[in-house]
Protein backbone atom coordinates (compact mmCIF):
# COMPACT_ATOMS: atom_id res chain seq x y z
CA UNK A 1 0.00 0.00 0.00
CA UNK A 2 0.93 3.66 -1.01
CA UNK A 3 -0.11 6.61 0.30
CA UNK A 4 0.02 10.64 -1.08
CA UNK A 5 -1.32 14.00 -0.31
CA UNK A 6 -3.00 16.07 -2.36
CA UNK A 7 -3.90 19.95 -1.57
CA UNK A 8 -5.63 20.26 -4.81
CA UNK A 9 -7.59 19.07 -7.79
CA UNK A 10 -5.08 20.08 -10.10
CA UNK A 11 -2.70 17.77 -8.08
CA UNK A 12 -4.97 15.13 -7.94
CA UNK A 13 -5.28 15.77 -11.59
CA UNK A 14 -1.44 15.04 -11.57
CA UNK A 15 -1.37 11.96 -9.49
CA UNK A 16 -4.63 10.35 -11.93
CA UNK A 17 -2.06 11.56 -14.62
CA UNK A 18 0.87 9.89 -13.30
CA UNK A 19 -0.84 6.41 -13.22
CA UNK A 20 -2.29 7.13 -16.77
CA UNK A 21 1.35 7.01 -17.79
CA UNK A 22 2.31 3.47 -16.29
CA UNK A 23 -0.83 1.48 -17.14
CA UNK A 24 -0.96 -1.21 -19.32
CA UNK A 25 -3.15 -2.59 -21.44
CA UNK A 26 -6.27 -4.52 -19.92
CA UNK A 27 -5.30 -2.84 -16.51
CA UNK A 28 -8.06 -1.98 -14.11
CA UNK A 29 -8.26 1.00 -11.82
CA UNK A 30 -10.83 0.32 -8.99
CA UNK A 31 -11.90 4.12 -7.58
CA UNK A 32 -12.89 4.00 -4.02
CA UNK A 33 -14.17 7.74 -1.96
CA UNK A 34 -17.20 9.37 -0.94
CA UNK A 35 -19.16 11.76 -3.05
CA UNK A 36 -17.23 14.52 -4.34
CA UNK A 37 -13.90 12.81 -3.13
CA UNK A 38 -12.43 13.32 -6.16
CA UNK A 39 -12.86 10.44 -8.60
CA UNK A 40 -13.66 11.78 -11.57
CA UNK A 41 -10.46 14.49 -11.08
CA UNK A 42 -8.14 11.38 -10.74
CA UNK A 43 -9.59 9.89 -13.87
CA UNK A 44 -9.23 12.88 -15.80
CA UNK A 45 -5.63 12.93 -14.99
CA UNK A 46 -5.75 9.08 -15.84
CA UNK A 47 -7.06 10.31 -19.31
CA UNK A 48 -4.60 12.80 -19.71
CA UNK A 49 -1.75 10.46 -19.10
CA UNK A 50 -2.95 7.95 -21.20
CA UNK A 51 -2.89 10.79 -23.97
CA UNK A 52 -6.78 11.08 -24.45
CA UNK A 53 -7.68 14.95 -25.14
CA UNK A 54 -11.19 16.11 -24.91
CA UNK A 55 -13.42 16.29 -21.73
CA UNK A 56 -13.56 13.48 -19.64
CA UNK A 57 -17.27 14.19 -18.26
CA UNK A 58 -18.32 12.47 -14.96
CA UNK A 59 -19.97 9.20 -16.15
CA UNK A 60 -22.99 8.45 -13.66
CA UNK A 61 -25.53 8.36 -15.96
CA UNK A 62 -24.32 6.36 -19.15
CA UNK A 63 -22.25 3.88 -16.33
CA UNK A 64 -19.26 4.13 -19.18
CA UNK A 65 -17.67 6.20 -21.63
CA UNK A 66 -15.24 5.29 -24.12
CA UNK A 67 -12.35 7.46 -25.11
CA UNK A 68 -10.36 6.98 -27.99
CA UNK A 69 -7.55 8.37 -29.57
CA UNK A 70 -4.74 7.70 -26.69
CA UNK A 71 -2.19 5.21 -26.18
CA UNK A 72 -4.76 2.76 -24.90
CA UNK A 73 -8.15 3.27 -25.28
CA UNK A 74 -10.25 4.09 -21.33
CA UNK A 75 -13.09 2.62 -20.98
CA UNK A 76 -14.66 5.03 -17.75
CA UNK A 77 -17.08 3.28 -15.81
CA UNK A 78 -19.37 4.57 -12.57
CA UNK A 79 -21.26 1.90 -10.41
CA UNK A 80 -23.18 4.49 -8.27
CA UNK A 81 -26.34 4.10 -10.37
CA UNK A 82 -25.62 0.37 -11.25
CA UNK A 83 -28.98 -1.75 -10.17
CA UNK A 84 -27.39 -4.98 -10.06
CA UNK A 85 -25.08 -8.24 -11.24
CA UNK A 86 -26.93 -8.99 -14.38
CA UNK A 87 -27.09 -4.84 -15.44
CA UNK A 88 -23.18 -4.99 -14.26
CA UNK A 89 -22.58 -8.23 -17.03
CA UNK A 90 -24.14 -6.32 -19.77
CA UNK A 91 -21.52 -3.58 -20.10
CA UNK A 92 -19.17 -6.37 -21.33
CA UNK A 93 -15.88 -5.44 -19.33
CA UNK A 94 -14.36 -8.58 -19.79
CA UNK A 95 -14.48 -8.24 -23.55
CA UNK A 96 -12.46 -4.87 -23.31
CA UNK A 97 -9.32 -6.02 -24.58
CA UNK A 98 -6.44 -3.66 -24.40
CA UNK A 99 -8.75 -1.09 -22.98
CA UNK A 100 -8.46 -0.02 -19.57
CA UNK A 101 -11.22 0.10 -17.20
CA UNK A 102 -11.57 2.73 -14.62
CA UNK A 103 -14.74 2.29 -12.32
CA UNK A 104 -15.81 5.07 -9.89
CA UNK A 105 -18.12 3.66 -6.97
CA UNK A 106 -16.43 0.06 -7.60
CA UNK A 107 -16.81 -1.04 -4.13
CA UNK A 108 -20.11 -1.61 -5.14
CA UNK A 109 -19.81 -4.25 -7.32
CA UNK A 110 -16.63 -6.82 -7.73
CA UNK A 111 -15.57 -6.76 -11.69
CA UNK A 112 -12.08 -8.61 -11.31
CA UNK A 113 -9.65 -9.57 -8.69
CA UNK A 114 -6.88 -8.69 -10.62
CA UNK A 115 -6.93 -4.52 -9.63
CA UNK A 116 -5.36 -1.50 -8.61
CA UNK A 117 -7.77 -0.31 -5.63
CA UNK A 118 -7.11 4.09 -5.12
CA UNK A 119 -8.93 5.17 -2.03
CA UNK A 120 -9.78 8.82 -1.99
CA UNK A 121 -10.47 10.21 1.23
CA UNK A 122 -11.37 14.01 2.58
CA UNK A 123 -8.52 15.32 4.74
CA UNK A 124 -9.60 18.82 5.72
CA UNK A 125 -8.86 20.75 2.89
CA UNK A 126 -7.57 18.34 0.89
CA UNK A 127 -7.41 14.38 0.26
CA UNK A 128 -5.64 11.56 1.08
CA UNK A 129 -4.85 9.14 -2.14
CA UNK A 130 -4.52 5.60 -1.33
CA UNK A 131 -3.38 2.65 -3.92
CA UNK A 132 -2.88 -0.94 -3.10
CA UNK A 133 -1.56 -3.55 -5.93
CA UNK A 134 -3.81 -7.20 -6.39
CA UNK A 135 -2.14 -9.41 -8.62
CA UNK A 136 1.55 -8.98 -9.76
CA UNK A 137 0.93 -6.68 -12.58
CA UNK A 138 -1.08 -4.35 -10.53
CA UNK A 139 1.17 -4.36 -8.14
CA UNK A 140 3.70 -2.20 -10.15
CA UNK A 141 1.41 0.47 -10.16
CA UNK A 142 1.38 1.54 -6.75
CA UNK A 143 4.83 3.13 -7.48
CA UNK A 144 3.23 6.26 -9.02
CA UNK A 145 1.65 6.62 -5.24
CA UNK A 146 5.29 7.89 -4.07
CA UNK A 147 5.80 11.58 -3.14
N1 LIG B 1 -7.36 17.78 -3.42
C1 LIG B 1 -8.47 17.64 -4.16
N2 LIG B 1 -8.56 16.63 -5.05
C2 LIG B 1 -9.67 16.46 -5.80
N3 LIG B 1 -10.76 17.24 -5.73
C3 LIG B 1 -10.73 18.27 -4.88
C4 LIG B 1 -9.59 18.50 -4.05
N4 LIG B 1 -9.84 19.59 -3.29
C5 LIG B 1 -11.07 20.00 -3.62
N5 LIG B 1 -11.62 19.23 -4.58
C6 LIG B 1 -12.97 19.40 -5.16
O1 LIG B 1 -13.72 18.21 -4.90
C7 LIG B 1 -14.57 17.93 -5.99
C8 LIG B 1 -14.27 16.55 -6.55
O2 LIG B 1 -15.24 16.25 -7.53
P1 LIG B 1 -15.29 14.91 -8.36
O3 LIG B 1 -16.42 15.05 -9.30
O4 LIG B 1 -13.95 14.62 -8.92
O5 LIG B 1 -15.63 13.85 -7.20
P2 LIG B 1 -16.18 12.36 -7.36
O6 LIG B 1 -15.49 11.55 -6.33
O7 LIG B 1 -16.06 11.91 -8.77
O8 LIG B 1 -17.72 12.53 -6.97
P3 LIG B 1 -18.97 11.57 -7.33
O9 LIG B 1 -19.07 10.57 -6.23
O10 LIG B 1 -20.13 12.51 -7.36
O11 LIG B 1 -18.70 10.92 -8.67
C9 LIG B 1 -14.36 19.03 -7.02
O12 LIG B 1 -15.34 20.02 -6.82
C10 LIG B 1 -12.98 19.54 -6.67
O13 LIG B 1 -12.79 20.89 -7.04
MG1 LIG C 1 -17.42 11.16 -10.13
Amino acid sequence: MKSIHSTSVEQTQAIGERLGRALFPGAFVALIGDLGAGKTAFSQGIARGLGIRGRVPSPTFVLVQVHEGGRLPLWHADFYRLGDESELETLGFDERGDAVLVAEWADRFVVASDRLEVRITEVGEGRRIEAQGYGAAHDQLEVCFAD
